[in-house]
């Protein structure tokens, strides 16, 4: 008898076929996120569980006696309650590795479009206000390159926004992260530095860490006082790595200069936040990794992870918190 899976959100019929050759399966066809009721009834019976986000609580776990498994087409994992997950013996997985570069091209996306004013200038355009002015100083923008960026978080997503900063923009790099990481500084000439001194210096400062409750509101009222006036913050890790009151304060007294917004503490955010009004923010879903290439890579992998257990095999992405579950 094949093991059961539960499918929680769309994927391509080259996912479902690979799944469909290892696992009987359901899976979520309504629009959307599934709504939580419907996910504890489907989840019921099942060895497996491939979601996107979804929050993965003690009380989701308790109506699931079988699983095994539960595979997040995703890299970050703050979706997963750990402690409940090692209660229940649940393995977790995530895609690490294959949306590092294009996590890293968004990254720059949103340094280059708030620090040349790009869908501001845009919409400027398109409605029609670009005159013959020869005064043009209205629309200027912030150099990118030679200038500084602080990179707070140092994995794989880090090395690649370094990779693009060094060799395409000449920028100087700060960086902070839990540990030091000697052989990245010899290997790109980055420059380790304590938050505050990061915060002080740099021109950019770009968010990349993982959310934990050590990284919970990292960036808050005093960091942004500490910050240029003249700097950009620019988030793609998650969005309560800000505390988005302090953000829209520093944002309104000129504290900081702008910010580019992959992530929000509310998704999808609510079309009153008052970030939305901000010609001097500019606003993303939450699409670092949503290249056609890259999602379609990463549901592969998150399938992988999936049929891998609940066939017995070792899981080759289960989340380093839940290792110790494979001894047992
Ligand atoms: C991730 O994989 O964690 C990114 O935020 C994209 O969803």
């Amino acid at each position: 008898m094949k093991p059961k899976v539960y499918i929680a959100r769309k994927i391509s019929k080259e996912v479902e076929e690979y799944i469909g050759k290892h696992c009987d399966y359901r899976k979520w066809q309504g629009e959307g996120a599934i709504p939580l009721d419907v996910l504890i009834e489907e989840i019921k019976e099942v060895d497996g569980l491939l979601v996107q986000h979804a929050p993965i609580t003690h009380e989701l776990l308790e109506q699931a006696p079988n699983l095994k498994i539960i595979s997040n087409s995703a890299v970050g994992y703050d979706s997963f309650d750990l402690e409940a997950m090692k209660q229940h013996k649940v393995l977790g997985t995530h895609t690490p590795f294959v949306l590092d570069e294009t996590v890293a091209d968004l990254a720059f996306s949103l340094i280059l479009a708030t620090a040349r004013r790009v869908p501001e200038l845009n919409n400027f355009v398109k409605q029609g206000k670009w005159d013959k002015q020869t005064d043009s100083r209205h629309l200027f923008g912030i150099d990118v390159h030679h200038a500084t960026m602080g990179i707070i978080g140092m994995g794989r997503i880090g090395e690649k926004i370094v990779r693009r900063a060094r060799f395409g923009f000449e920028m100087e790099v700060l960086y902070t992260s839990r540990t030091p990481k000697p052989a990245l500084e010899e290997k790109y000439g980055i420059v380790y530095s304590e938050l505050d001194a990061l915060l002080e210096k740099s021109d950019f400062v770009v968010l990349i860490v993982p959310l934990t409750p050590e990284t919970h509101h990292l960036m808050g009222q005093q960091q942004f006082e500490k910050m240029k006036n003249s700097a950009i913050l620019i988030n793609c890790a998650r969005g309560a790595v800000v505390d988005e009151r302090a953000l829209i304060r520093a944002l309104e007294k000129g504290e900081i200069r702008g910010a580019g917004l992959d992530v929000f503490e509310q998704e999808p955010v609510s079309p009153d936040n008052p970030l939305l009004g901000m010609d001097q923010v500019v606003a993303l879903p939450h699409i670092g990794s949503a290249t056609e290439k890259t999602r379609a890579t990463m549901l592969m992998k998150a399938a992988e992870n999936l049929v891998e257990g609940v066939t017995g095999k070792v899981p080759q992405n289960v989340v380093k918190e839940l290792q110790d579950l494979l001894a047992n």
